[in-house]
């Protein structure tokens, strides 16, 4: 609900859990409120920053707005703090000085080019500067079911010049008082997402990725929590953006006490010019709140994801149980070995057999065949037909890879097209992974990519697409783009990107599409828009999977990141961990298998068809359920995981003993979030516990028989 109340200048935007003030003085609009829902007609106004010293830049009358909660920080009229938007005039000039000049409410608001939350109402505020010639729509939607804003920022050009914009961020939050630890995800291949907790200190933090993708080092998100919150306690801000490519998130402990939290569109090698009547549109971000520490901030971005991001007709609907060749067989398959694996899966649950990289081109290793979409005759000379047919026998879906970014200098299209691979005059082309990128920002490569990977799903019958990006852009450069866009090149191609999944993803409604990208390294809200799942890591080892899992569901709901089962010793990091934790760690995500079935052990493939029958019955948990993190593998020598349906119905609890130590200290892992009047059966055990009980002391645990990286799963019923 948005509430605009004329005589204090205030709006008031509720979302369900969560209000959101701000209010209009001497024309600037300033913020008030974030938080739990309070009376926002109390007049906020009076927490204002005082007075200013002497000493500070303000108009006769005014306070510095060094002093103020800003919504819309800008630089040259006094606010030193870290500034959401930098402009500089034709002559140089910085200044700008952004005044209130009006306000409408729309419905159904999306960006043009870029994805966004779905949300009914939305709030646009226009400021605007007549010296500087600029005017900025200030965009806020609300949201009736999550505790959330999502912010973007619509740049005019008004005056009669060229106007350069040098930084657009998406929003900026100030919160009156610095009481705050910042919680960030960082990582790298294979170990994505790793929660750091720092104080805020004062002055400026900063997260950010220059990969021209959200990447694995950084994660798009940051949150503010109070000191002393924990999982179930305390009061707890998120960030999050609806972005792909280079971004930056700032936080400042500001002299006055203030912390302002900012990011979007990196303005590292960024900007943009705006002739008269042009105008820019930054990305979204989304803030949530919660008081309920960490864990509620999580479960707000979890239902904001599942209801107002991620596709609707595959956010909340079963998913399939694939078999992937990725770790069964690397390049190295003709019809014979994968026959195998599709042979296997019969019966077991299993329902999609997906091919994955090396069925194209001259691909026989990562040397070659990027690029063209055409199937590699050399090792299926009867093309994708005789597997897609074999999987239909065997009653399984198919899948099919794709890299639809990149080329291989050893390619029949970087042969044609050589000057479609991104690069900088008077540079040789770095490879990564012997690729390169192609320049998507440009119309014509995109037209092919579009026309190759499409054509390949007219032609076939495929259910699944796993697009995967193997590498990083480095000589930032597009030969084409007019001077102009050349500017903002990181941006330019993510806006190339999202052509490219409307043209595929949303041309091939029937497909259904997993992200990928060398594992878990472009996991943000822009992709989640067009992809129900991403492949979450290429670390399979359950081990390693409780931890990435664990900081992953920060940010992302269990039902975005997929796991899988692999083999022993693992081959990322040649841990041996037990079949059944295998399997009940890739329970908490869509599920499915990265081996050869056909050469597991009887014992375990016997496993799998109640494995499978096991994860179907309480899959709806792992797609809407609320998610409690019970155990900090971070913090502690075990990690846990409990999925509670949203009727309180049901939950299952999964805990896995990470180190053994001899008699070490059993540990007590309270089960919060069930109906702490109802009783509940494990079915496991057979034992019944209430609510209450659960939350107090959690179940009694067999912990001392544990061994390293001994899973306990228990589900729980509502008698
Ligand atoms: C990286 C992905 O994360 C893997 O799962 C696999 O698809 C390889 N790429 C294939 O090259």
């Amino acid at each position: 609900m948005i509430c605009f109340d004329e005589k204090s200048a205030t709006f008031t935007l509720t979302s369900k859990g969560a209000v959101y003030s701000m209010g209009v003085t001497d024309g600037v609009l300033e913020h008030r409120y974030f938080g739990a829902p309070i009376h926002c007609d109390d007049d906020l106004s009076l927490f204002r920053g005082e007075a200013a010293a002497s000493f500070e830049a303000r108009l006769p009358g005014t306070v510095s707005q060094n002093q103020i909660l800003s919504e819309a920080p800008a630089y040259g009229r006094g606010d030193f703090r870290e500034p959401m938007l930098v402009f500089r005039g034709e002559a140089g000039e910085t200044t700008v000085d952004l005044k209130y000049a009006g306000h409408r409410i729309v419905s159904d608001h999306e960006l043009d080019g870029m994805p966004s939350c779905r949300g009914k109402e939305t709030l646009a505020v226009t400021l605007s500067d007549p010296v500087r010639g600029v005017s900025v729509e200030l965009f806020y939607t609300v949201f009736d079911d999550v505790p959330a804003i999502a912010r973007s920022a619509r740049i005019t050009n008004t005056g009669e010049g060229k106007l350069k914009i040098v930084r657009a961020y998406s929003a900026a939050l100030d919160l009156p008082d610095n009481g705050y630890d910042l919680i960030t995800l960082y990582g790298a291949w294979t170990r994505e997402r790793m929660p750091e907790r720092t104080p805020v200190r004062h002055g400026v933090t900063s997260v950010d990725a220059k990969r021209v993708s959200s990447s694995a080092a950084q994660n798009p998100f940051a949150a503010l929590v109070e000191k002393n919150a924990t999982e179930t306690a305390g009061r707890a801000y998120g960030m999050a953006l609806v972005y792909s490519s280079s971004w930056k998130i700032s936080c400042e402990g500001a002299q006055n006490g203030t912390v302002r939290l900012l990011g979007g569109i990196n303005d590292f090698a960024f900007s943009k010019t705006l002739a008269p009547g042009e105008t820019f549109d930054t990305p979204e971000a989304v803030f949530a709140f919660s008081s309920d520490g960490i864990g509620g901030l999580s479960r707000a971005f979890h239902d904001l994801v599942r209801e107002h991001i991620a596709p609707p007709a595959f956010a909340k609907t079963p998913r399939p149980i694939v078999v992937n060749n990725w770790e069964a067989t690397y390049f190295d398959f003709d019809y014979g070995r994968l026959f195998s694996i599709i042979d296997a899966a019969e019966g077991t649950g299993i329902d999609t057999f997906v091919l994955d990289d090396g069925w194209f081109g001259a691909r026989n290793d990562d040397s070659a065949g990027l690029g063209d979409w055409t199937v590699n005759l050399n090792k299926l000379p009867e093309g994708l037909t005789p597997i897609i047919e074999r999987c239909h026998a065997r009653g399984l879906k198919f899948g099919l890879w794709f890299e639809p970014e990149m080329v291989n200098p050893n390619s029949d299209l970087y042969r044609a097209h050589p000057d479609w691979a991104i690069s900088c005059p008077g540079y040789e082309p770095l490879l990564s992974r012997r690729q390169l990128v192609l320049d998507i920002t440009r119309p014509e490569v995109r037209d092919h990519i579009v026309s190759a990977v499409n054509r390949v799903l007219k032609e076939n019958a495929i259910d699944y697409v796993k697009w995967d990006s193997n590498r990083n852009v480095t000589e930032l450069f597009s030969d084409a783009a007019d001077e102009n866009d050349r500017e903002c090149f990181a941006h330019e191609y993510a806006l190339g990107l999202y052509d490219l999944f409307r043209r595929i993803i949303f041309a091939n409604p029937g497909v259904f599409f997993e992200g990928c990208s060398g594992g878990g390294a472009r996991f943000d809200l822009g992709m989640l828009a067009y992809f129900p799942q991403i492949w979450t890591s290429d670390d399979t080892d359950a081990g390693m999977r409780c931890l990435i899992q664990y900081g992953t569901s920060y940010a992302y709901p269990p039902s975005t990141g997929s796991c899988h089962v692999s083999v022993c010793p693992n081959h990322q990091n040649g841990r041996t961990t037990p079949f059944a934790t295998r399997c009940a760690v890739a329970h908490l995500g869509p599920t499915g298998y990265e081996l050869d079935l056909s050469k597991l052990p009887p014992e375990e493939r016997a496993q799998i068809r109640e494995q499978n029958e096991r994860y179907r019955r309480d899959e709806d948990l792992v797609l809407s359920g609320d998610l409690y993190r019970v155990a900090d593998p971070f913090a502690g020598n075990a990690f846990g995981f409990l999925l509670v349906a949203k009727d309180k119905t049901k939950a299952a609890f999964t805990l896995v003993k990470l180190l053994n130590e001899t008699n070490s200290e059993r540990p007590v892992v309270p089960l919060p979030g069930l109906d702490p009047a109802a009783a509940y059966r494990v079915e496991e055990t057979g034992a019944v516990f209430h609510g209450d009980t659960l939350a107090a002391v959690g179940l009694p645990l067999e912990w001392k028989k544990m061994r390293d990286f001994d899973a306990a799963v228990c589900h729980l019923t509502r008698v």
